[in-house]
């Protein structure tokens, strides 16, 4: 008995090792196999090695296409997206013609829609580009634009906006140095027009975001909107300031005392006949030329929107020398925060109109004074794009 016990035993770990080795045979003609469909459709050792290390569901997309000279790159590269790999077989082995990397970067674009493939590879052909090729196609197809390398570029840039395309085109006629980019925001700030003779009425529908400036005016009866008296406490002359923008100037100011700091306002809001008699004073100092530099004509400041305020420290430190003050510095850091914006930053004056003034704040709200704050950009370009 125990001798037959043990013959049996024997008897089935035979059949086990058989088994295994069965299976092992089995495993290794598939491998065999599968190493014979990639060596088949092409692929050589080192290529079948990195397809190797992916997963047995590529493995089986790759094997129903075609040999790709580009699979590796494409697999081994930092943007490769596995549930993408169809469509990179699939687009690479249909337009041969066309730089599998631009295949590549359509597909993995975030506005890629394969059913506007056709659509997309036409203008990659003409002008080999994929984002402005997406963009065209998904944005622009049905509108009037006239598709060359120029409006290409153009609606491809950040702040492009369609109806000014025209004078884009214009500009860049006389501009060709330029980059895109510096004539959309040259355009959207109007300074391929004329300033003051090109103007027109500001759009006071848009109340605390209306844009004056050179192109902008307010009509000398203008009524600004909720102007109340400031505090001796947190200005320096009797000033008057739209309520919203001082309440928010008040919470600015003791953040800022809160570090030591003193902010204080001296003008604010100034009415049409205010700035009038401003401006003819510097007009009868300087002259037209350097007064329009600093000084808005009647009419065009916004200091009459009601919005805006010139500031000084507790030491009534002067306009030109605000800069230098810890004030200043503290208001560059945290302005946005309380929805003020430097409104006439360094370098931008042939875009405000207006020369640096580091003491002229305006009063946006909190999102749209980030938003400018994030992307260093002036509120003209910002209401070109957003508001008008
Ligand atoms: N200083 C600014 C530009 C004004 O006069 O409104
Ligand atoms: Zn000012």
């Amino acid at each position: 008995m125990k001798r037959k016990k043990r013959k049996l035993n024997r008897k089935g770990f035979t059949v086990i090792i058989i088994l295994i080795l069965i299976i092992i045979i089995i495993a290794m003609f598939f491998k065999q196999n599968k190493k014979d469909g990639l060596e088949g459709i092409g692929y050589n050792q080192l290529e079948i090695n990195e397809i190797n290390k992916l997963t047995k569901s590529e493995i089986d997309i790759i094997s129903k296409y075609k040999y790709n000279s580009n699979l590796i790159y494409i697999i081994t590269s930092n943007n490769y997206d596995s549930n993408k790999l169809d469509l990179y077989m699939k687009y690479t082995e249909k337009y041969k013609d066309i730089d599998y990397l631009k295949i590549f970067e359509l597909i993995n674009h975030k506005d890629f829609n394969e059913k506007k493939i056709n659509d997309y590879i036409e203008i990659i052909k003409k002008y080999n580009t994929v984002n402005g090729s997406i963009n065209y196609v998904n944005n622009y197809k049905d509108s009037n634009i006239k598709l060359n390398e120029t409006t290409l570029s153009f609606l491809n840039e950040k702040y492009f906006i369609e109806e000014y395309l025209d004078r884009y085109i214009e500009y860049y006629n006389t501009h060709k140095n330029l980059e895109y980019s510096e004539i959309v925001k040259r355009v959207n700030s109007n300074i391929d027009k004329e300033f003051y003779t090109d103007s027109k009425k500001a759009d006071t529908s848009k109340g605390m975001y209306t844009l004056v400036n050179k192109f902008y005016y307010l009509d000398s009866d203008y009524v600004s909107e909720d102007i109340i008296n400031t505090e001796p406490k947190y200005s320096r002359d009797t000033a008057k300031l739209n309520k919203t923008a001082y309440e928010n100037f008040v919470k600015m100011a003791d953040a800022a005392k809160k570090e030591n700091l003193t902010i204080k306002i001296t003008t604010a809001y100034r009415n049409y006949n205010f700035q009038s008699i401003l401006y003819n004073n510097y007009v009868k100092n300087d002259g037209v030329k350097a007064a329009d530099t600093y000084s808005a004509r009647p009419g065009y400041s916004e200091h009459q929107l009601g919005y805006s305020t010139d500031l000084t420290n507790g030491n009534n430190i002067s306009f030109d020398k605000f800069e230098t003050t810890d004030e200043f510095k503290w208001l560059q850091k945290n302005a946005y925060k309380y929805g003020f914006i430097l409104r006439f930053p360094k370098g931008k004056d042939y875009l405000t109109g207006y020369m640096y003034e580091s003491w002229h704040y305006r009063y946006v709200g909190v999102e749209i004074a980030t938003y400018i704050y994030e992307n260093d950009i002036t509120y003209e370009e910002y209401y070109a794009y957003f508001l008008r």
